[in-house]
């Protein structure tokens, strides 16, 4: 058995930031990642981080409640305003630090850290580094991680947690080399293990984000909050989905439609193409549908009239990307773009120290859901929650094993759970199934795409959570090609598609039972936002049978619900 004190699933800049925390606070830390900490999502994130450094001259008014306020109208109303505040407040101290720490931020002609229009923001908020934001923010933090000599599990993938009457007790991983399976003991795990957005067929994440931490969460009893609010990027490359960074509308890019027109000013008027993500996404999916799009899939984004210094200054990265993925030169020509998903609101349910109902389990950044995004997350909040909650799980974390009442783990409660992955896997790898899982893995992402997406009825969700059942039924059946010890991939993939089963479950279930609209959640059937009856978090609780669905309160604050008009 491998043992610490805690142990933090996730190299990601939330995963990271905690484990740094930790660390200082004399705590022994180990990180678990499926991947090179610098290989984690965080780094695909582009166009920035919010803080109201009020930086930018256009942005002199602005300060933590206008950050607040606009991140609590972005979100429909369903974040929790107390949490908010948090994050608007830690939002100027984290974006400083990381500079401290090495982060070469763009500046302004006075030298200043760079600030430019996001989505749903009443100022110029978003601080960048180009077009490569994440990439910067998470190399900063992986130097700290490597200047601490904090110890990294390299290419391991956690497989189960051992919780026992409410205590956390560790984990089992698999080291993906050698395809041995450990148990760790551990008084204390994290989990930032990133969003779920592979499970649909059409996503700007990256291949490592299956949702499987979240998955392992439900089902050792931690549940799921507001899963069903799945957020669609507007402008991901056509036929790529690879993300189009906000920063290019921030910067002032145009949409297009076939006819030549700036299609925006119908559906907000007053922002244009900064309108919230879920808005713009809903307008070009209207404009493409009502047939005013290109090859009846996608519309224009262009900055040809930003010239040539402007694009190649501020966003390098989507250009190289355009260039080598589409043939399209962005200084040239118009990008063809449509909305793809891209973020997961929802996630395990935790407060804004990461604290779970279960003692020792703490969880950040995508994988959880604290809630700071409510329905609908504003572009450049989610680098900011991950170092914001990252770095509060690490000091709570810290204060739970230093506390008076120190926590033991046991070995034994870690041994059961390492003997049953064990079986787990034993049973996957004799299975003489005939179900191919690729199979039922690309029929679960085409049934979310189409019928778990960017519009919602009744009877698609239905439909939906009816073949997701069968899915689930097929999977049982599984074989797997391949066998053998090292690197199995084979096996990684259909365990993780267990995960994505019943992460899809719960998406489809939420969405069906709730009765509105509301942020990315917009019904064709309801189409109206319904405080009085869904004004509450959905929380999904993991049943053999399948998910159980109940509602929390939603904390509310400074700002009483209101028509969310741009
Ligand atoms: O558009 C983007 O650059 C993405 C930012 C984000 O998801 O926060």
């Amino acid at each position: 058995m491998i043992k610490h004190q805690m142990v933090v699933v996730g190299a990601g800049l939330a995963g990271l930031r905690a484990a740094i925390e930790a660390h200082d606070r004399g705590i022994d830390v180990a990180v678990i990642s499926k991947v090179h900490p610098v290989r984690s999502h965080s780094v695909a994130a582009q166009g920035g981080i919010n803080g109201a450094l009020a930086n930018n001259p256009d942005g002199k008014e602005d300060n933590p409640e206008r950050h607040a306020f606009d991140t609590v109208k972005g979100s429909d109303y369903l974040a929790d305003q107390d949490a908010v505040l948090i994050m608007t407040e830690d939002a100027p101290k984290v974006i400083i630090e990381m500079e401290n720490w090495g982060v070469p931020f763009s500046r302004t002609p006075e030298g200043r850290i760079a600030q430019r229009p996001f989505g749903g923001a009443g100022f110029p908020r978003t601080a960048y580094a180009s077009d490569k934001t994440g990439h910067a923010l998470l190399h900063a933090m992986y130097e700290q991680t490597v200047k601490r000599k904090i110890k990294v599990y390299e290419e391991w993938i956690v497989l189960s947690l051992a919780i026992e009457d409410g205590q956390t007790h560790g984990l089992t991983a698999m080291n993906m080399l050698t395809g041995q399976v450990e148990g760790f003991v551990a008084e204390s795990v994290v989990f930032a293990t990133g969003g779920a957005g592979r499970i649909y067929k059409q996503s700007t994440n990256a291949m490592i984000n299956t949702g499987f931490g979240m998955a392992i969460a439900y089902k050792a009893g931690i549940p799921l909050k507001d899963m069903e609010f799945v957020q669609f990027h507007p402008t991901s490359l056509f036929g790529t989905n690879i993300l189009i960074t906000e920063g290019a509308r921030g910067e002032g890019g145009y949409l297009f439609n076939n006819k030549g027109e700036r299609f925006m000013e119908k559906y907000a008027p007053s922002v244009m193409e900064l309108a919230p993500r879920d808005i713009v996404s809903r307008s070009i999916f209207t404009e493409v549908m009502e047939g005013r799009g290109f090859e009846n899939a996608y519309v224009h984004l262009d900055l040809t009239h930003l010239g040539e210094e402007k694009i190649k200054e501020r966003l390098p990265g989507i250009r190289d990307i355009a260039i080598h993925f589409a043939g399209v030169d962005p200084v040239k020509e118009p990008l063809p773009i449509q909305p793809s998903q891209h973020y997961t609101m929802g996630g395990i349910d935790c407060n804004a120290d990461g604290e779970t109902v279960a003692k020792g389990f703490y969880a950040a950044g995508e994988a959880a859901c604290v809630s700071v995004h409510g329905a609908n997350r504003l572009g450049g909040n989610s680098l900011l929650d991950t170092i914001v909650f990252g770095k509060r799980a690490g000091v709570a974390v810290a204060k739970y094993l230093n506390g008076s009442n120190k926590p033991k783990a046991s070995e034994e409660a870690v041994s059961k759970a390492l003997k049953s992955m064990n079986d787990r896997i034993a049973e996957l790898k004799n299975s003489t199934g005939n179900e191919n899982p690729q199979e039922v893995r690309d029929r679960l992402k085409e049934v979310m795409n189409q019928k778990v997406g960017i519009y919602r009825n009744k009877e698609d969700l239905a439909s939906a959570l009816k073949e997701i059942e069968e899915l689930k039924e097929r999977y049982k059946h599984i074989h797997l090609n391949y066998k053998g010890e090292k690197y199995n991939l084979d096996l990684i993939r259909n365990l993780e598609l267990e995960g994505k089963l019943l992460v899809a479950e719960v998406i489809t279930k939420g969405a069906l039972l709730r009765e509105e609209s509301r942020g990315s959640h917009s019904r064709r059937d309801f189409t109206e936002r319904n405080d009085s009856e869904w004004l509450k978090h959905t929380m999904a609780h993991y049943a053999e049978e399948g998910a159980k669905i109940d509602y929390k309160e939603v904390t509310m604050g400074t700002w009483e619900p209101q028509a969310r008009k741009y």
